[in-house]
């Protein structure tokens, strides 16, 4: 090989290790607002939760208009998933696992309900009707007043009825499943 071919190759290499972009054509880097879009994830403490608020009463409408076809008419009784109620049963023979007897933090009701629902149309429902459905799913479950409000800043301070009732497996260290055997 001459030098030029070499040189050229060379440069070949590493044009496509510095830039695969241009190497294979993987398209452009998403902008700000792209990521927006995606970046929907709301955590535990709140973290995330966008502007906007919802009551119970027009989470009432949201939830007869959007839900109550799978949920049932009052989140019970449905085809899908029950979302209310099952109170004390969890240590029972047939524990009923909903939102108000089982989850531990409310912030991941609007985070779920943001993304994954309703089932046929994720995404669709803008930030204040998600809050206003997680109100009145809470309401339902006795966890907010009939005249509640959800906004960032008050869906963080509820505290699920089962928040404590979630205890850390002593054997089970997650750190093991990475350390080399
Ligand atoms: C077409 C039927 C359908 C509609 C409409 C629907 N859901 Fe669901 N929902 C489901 C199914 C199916 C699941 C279980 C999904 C899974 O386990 O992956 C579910 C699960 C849920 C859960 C989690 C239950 C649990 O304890 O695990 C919540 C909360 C929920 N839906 C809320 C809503 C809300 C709020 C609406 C209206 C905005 C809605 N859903 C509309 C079918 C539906």
């Amino acid at each position: 090989m001459s030098s030029t071919s070499k040189a050229l190759l060379t440069g070949a290499i590493a044009l496509a290790l510095v830039s695969p972009v241009l190497a294979y054509d993987f398209g452009r880097p998403a902008t700000p607002n792209e990521i927006a879009l995606w970046d929907i994830d709301v955590r535990p403490d709140g973290k995330g939760l966008p502007p906007g608020s919802g009551t119970v009463a027009h989470g009432k409408q949201v939830f007869a208009d959007n839900c109550a076809a799978c949920h049932g008419d009052n989140g019970v009784g449905g085809i899908k998933d029950r979302l209310v109620g099952g109170w004390g049963t969890l240590a029972s023979d047939a524990p009923v696992k909903t939102v108000g007897s089982f989850w531990p933090y409310a912030t991941t009701l609007f985070d779920y309900i943001h993304r994954a629902m309703p089932y046929q149309a994720p995404g669709s429902l803008s930030s204040d009707d998600t809050y206003a459905v997680a109100a009145y799913i809470l309401h339902l479950n006795d966890i907010l007043p009939p005249d509640g409000k959800l906004d960032r800043d008050s869906l963080p301070k509820i505290k699920m009825p089962n928040r404590d009732g979630f205890v850390p497996e002593p054997e089970f260290d997650p750190a093991e499943l990475f350390r080399k055997k």
